[in-house]
């Protein structure tokens, strides 16, 4: 019989809402990860979903034993989860992994940032007793994310008959970045990393950083097997011993780039709501070429380089103006944080000043959308001409793999080099440094002006490579693999 299944992750699959009336009501939770993993789960009866109470009615939940099955929620103090969840995964991890510090005056590791470190480590040992106490002798677990990096490593020590796996949905640091960080801290990410029996990343460079970056720290042993560079998805691996456990026990590494289901999303983007947000869309934008993009307001996905982009392109190619509109849906995340205000607000300014350079009296050049609004994304999905899809970085950027799987017309992928999906889609989209505005606004022209027969070439090429390895079967490989 297969063993039971365990998933470990900062967010759940549901979230709750209080009512004025003190009812608690039961919401999908948000986010690309929880929807793969939540389609993914479905297929494994008596799955476990191990996850926080991330507002006040998620712990009111927990206190009242309202819970849904498969899914458990851990009532963690609320000071510790902010230091955790925004002082350490969201300021520190977040801004490592994607290379985002303002180095002059960021980061800063003083004895606050020890504070709310230790924080982190209180929040990820809630996850590892937690799931000790959950799993079956034998069980396998799957760690999920930057937030519980030090899960694997918790949970070997109390429960060392486990398979333990750990995925990384965000890039892995690069040596440099990675070294700003304190050097214990390295050192108890790579441990808390290596307890686990095998981690996966989006693509081969994320992989290849953490086990480079590993293998240069004393938790980790030698370096050993091979990790080549082709090949089908989560057979190629590396394997470290994880030498701080006085055993010879190997970590192998490997790459389980996340696909999309095209049967899934194609019908969600022929639903009826779909079709009357595109007959809206359409309206607004009277017939003219659309440039889309789709994001939440991450300061990782380079919205303000993307507007800066348009607005060369309508000054260095001024045939364009009045014949193109940029959809720029930009939706809210993580507001706690001051810098992520603060961006949103610069997007939103932004726009507005190319707005009132360019408008004129028939034709508004930027159309930016706040409102999470899945049905207008897809309908914005299903009319692009073309995506701009510009992250500084991003583990993998499933926005850049289901565009071409629902558009109508075909659609040029603008895309950075920084993308998890470059890895995958370089060779059908027109790829861009992410810094290099004039690049990225020649490369909107480019693909503004590329025939249609040659956009649904394209396309078609770039829908198959996204649809390679779809959440329940990237799911499904992890635990195979795990044994
Ligand atoms: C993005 C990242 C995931 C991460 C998630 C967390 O989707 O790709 O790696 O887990 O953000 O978002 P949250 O809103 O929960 O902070």
């Amino acid at each position: 019989m297969a063993s039971q299944v365990l998933v470990a992750a900062n967010r759940g699959p549901l979230s709750y809402v209080l009512g004025d009336d003190g009812t608690l009501g039961a919401r999908r939770g948000g986010g690309g990860l929880v929807s793969g993993l939540s389609a993914a789960l479905a297929e494994q009866p008596g799955a476990l979903w191990i996850c926080a109470a991330l507002s006040d009615a998620d712990r009111e939940a927990v206190r009242r034993g309202v819970s849904e099955p498969g899914v458990r929620m851990l009532d963690i103090d609320p000071t510790m989860y902010d230091d955790a969840y925004n002082g350490i995964a969201n300021s520190v991890l977040w801004f490592t992994h994607h290379h985002l510090y303002d180095v002059p005056r960021e980061p800063v590791f003083d004895a606050e940032f020890r504070r709310r470190w230790d924080s982190y480590t209180a929040y990820n040992a809630a996850f590892a007793h937690a799931l000790a106490e959950e799993a079956e002798q034998g069980a396998r677990v799957l760690v999920q994310d930057y937030h519980l990096a030090l899960v694997p490593g918790q949970l070997r020590e109390l429960r060392p008959d486990l398979r333990i796996a750990h995925f990384t949905h965000t890039p892995w640091a690069s040596r440099e970045f990675m070294g700003m960080l304190p050097d214990d801290i390295v050192s108890r990410l790579t441990w808390g990393m290596l307890g686990a029996d095998r981690l996966g990343f989006h693509t081969w460079e994320w992989a290849s950083h953490f086990a480079g970056g590993a293998t240069r720290d004393d938790a980790a042993g030698i370096a050993d097997s091979f990790f080549p560079r082709d090949g089908a998805p989560g057979v190629n691996h590396r394997r470290l011993t994880g030498g701080r456990y006085g055993e010879k026990r190997f970590t192998e590494v490997a790459r389980y780039p996340l696909g999309v289901d095209a049967e899934e999303l194609r019908a969600l983007a022929h639903r009826p709501e779909v079709d009357e947000k595109l007959a809206e869309l359409r309206a607004e934008v009277a017939g003219r070429l659309t440039i889309a993009r789709v994001d939440r307001t991450e300061l990782s996905k380079n919205i303000l380089r993307g507007l800066l982009a348009y607005r060369e392109l309508l000054t260095v190619h001024p045939e364009w103006r009045g014949r193109v509109v940029h959809l720029a849906s930009a939706y809210p995340s993580r507001q706690d944080l001051k810098v992520y205000r603060d961006y949103t607000a610069s997007v939103a300014e932004l726009a507005a000043e190319i707005n009132a350079e360019f408008g004129t009296d028939d034709w508004q050049p930027v159309l930016v959308s706040v409102k999470d609004d899945f049905a207008r994304s897809l309908a914005v999905y299903r009319m692009a001409d073309v995506a701009l899809v510009n992250p500084v970085r991003d583990g993998m950027n499933l926005v850049a793999k289901e565009i071409p799987v629902v558009s109508e017309a075909g659609c040029a992928v603008v895309l950075s080099t920084g993308a998890g999906a470059y890895e995958e889609l370089r060779g059908d989209a027109l790829t861009v440094n992410p810094y290099d505005v004039s690049e990225t606004a020649e490369a909107l022209h480019t693909a503004l002006s590329m025939p249609a027969e040659e956009r649904a070439e394209r396309t078609k090429r770039l829908a198959a490579a996204a649809t390679a390895l779809p959440p329940a079967q990237w799911f499904r490989a992890q635990l195979e693999d795990l044994g």
